[in-house]
C-alpha cells in the first residue's frame, strides 16, 4: 500500500491519515481472539489498570505469531518506509485494551516526547500506527487528536506517574487549549476522534498531540499500536525495559499481504 500524493500532503498538513477499511473482518477476527487470550495471561508485559482490568500488553509480536505477522504487515510497513525514505524497525508494540467499564484515561501527550526523553530517539522519525480490533465509537474512549499539532515540535511536558498505572510525559491544560484553538474548524472545535469499524487504521505523526477518555460503556475498545522507527534514527538510551523500547534495530522484512488470512486458514484446518 503506497501513499498517494494527496495523502502525503494531508499527512504533512494535518499530521494523520485514517484508513477506514485497511483489514477485513476475517483478518481482524483472528487478531481479536488472540488479544483476548493474551489479556488473560499473567506476564510482566501485560499491564493492568488500578482496578486489575487489562490496560496494555507490550511486545506481543515477540511471542505471538499472529501479531508477529501484523508487525511486519506490508499495509503498515510500506507507507512508513515511503514516508521516512528508508527501512524501519519496531520500536514498540502494544495492544491497548480500554476495557468495558474500566478502561482508564490516557492524558494529553505526544509520543515522541517520551521516545526523546526516555529513549534518546534523535528525531521524530518514528510513528504510531493504530489498528482497531473493536469498533471505535464516540462513546467507548476513542483516541482524540489535535490536527496540525505536530507542527509545534516537542512541547514542554511534565512526567505524570500517578494519574494512571502507566507513566507518561503529559501536556498542561494551557497548551492543549492553545493548540485546539489553533486547529479549530468552522464549528470552533479543534479536536477530532476518528471512529470506525474493526480493521480501520490510523497513522499519526510522533509529535501529534493526542489523548483518550475513560471507557464507561459495556463496549471494549481494543487497539494495536505498532510504533515503527526509521532504522538510522534508532534509540540511544536504554532506560526502559527491552520489551517496552526495543533494541533490535534490524530492518523489518515485510510478510505477504495475505499472511493473516493464510494463518487463519491453517489454524482453522488444524482445529478441525
Ligand atoms: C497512547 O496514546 O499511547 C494510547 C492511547 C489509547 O490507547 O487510547
Ligand atoms: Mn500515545
Amino acid at each position: 500500500m503506497m501513499l498517494k500524493p494527496e495523502q502525503l500532503k494531508a499527512f504533512d498538513e494535518q499530521g494523520y491519515l485514517f484508513f477506514p477499511d485497511c483489514f477485513s473482518e476475517d483478518e481482524v477476527a483472528v487478531m481479536r481472539a488472540e488479544a483476548e487470550g493474551i489479556y488473560k495471561t499473567d506476564r510482566q508485559e501485560v499491564w493492568r489498570e488500578k482496578t486489575g482490568a487489562p490496560r496494555t500488553a507490550f511486545a506481543v509480536h515477540t511471542y505471538n505469531e499472529v501479531f508477529r505477522l501484523l508487525s511486519r504487515h506490508p499495509r503498515l510497513v510500506e507507507p512508513l518506509r515511503q514516508l521516512f525514505g528508508e527501512d524501519v524497525y519496531v520500536h514498540q508494540f502494544k495492544i491497548n485494551a480500554k476495557a468495558a467499564f474500566e478502561g482508564d484515561v490516557w492524558q494529553w501527550h505526544q509520543d515522541y516526547g517520551t521516545w526523546a526523553r526516555d529513549d534518546g530517539m534523535p528525531e521524530p522519525r518514528a510513528m504510531n500506527i493504530a489498528v482497531f480490533l473493536d469498533a471505535v465509537l464516540p462513546i467507548n474512549g476513542p483516541l482524540m487528536i489535535i490536527p496540525k499539532s505536530h507542527k509545534h515540535g516537542t512541547l514542554a511536558a511534565g512526567h505524570d506517574n500517578s494519574t494512571t498505572s502507566y507513566p507518561l510525559w503529559t501536556l498542561d491544560k494551557e497548551t492543549v487549549t492553545r493548540l485546539t484553538a489553533e486547529a479549530a474548524g468552522l464549528d470552533g472545535i479543534g479536536i477530532v476522534a476518528p471512529t470506525g469499524k474493526p480493521g480501520a487504521v490510523l497513522m499519526f505523526h510522533g509529535n501529534l498531540v493526542h489523548a483518550s477518555p475513560p471507557n464507561i460503556t459495556p463496549y471494549p475498545r481494543k487497539i494495536v499500536y505498532l510504533t515503527l522507527c526509521a532504522v538510522s534514527n534508532h534509540i540511544t538510551k536504554f532506560t526502559r525495559p527491552e520489551w517496552i523500547a526495543h533494541r533490535d534495530f534490524n530492518p523489518i522484512v515485510p510478510v505477504a499481504d495475505d499472511a493473516l488470512l493464510d494463518y487463519a486458514r491453517a489454524h482453522r484446518v488444524a482445529a478441525e
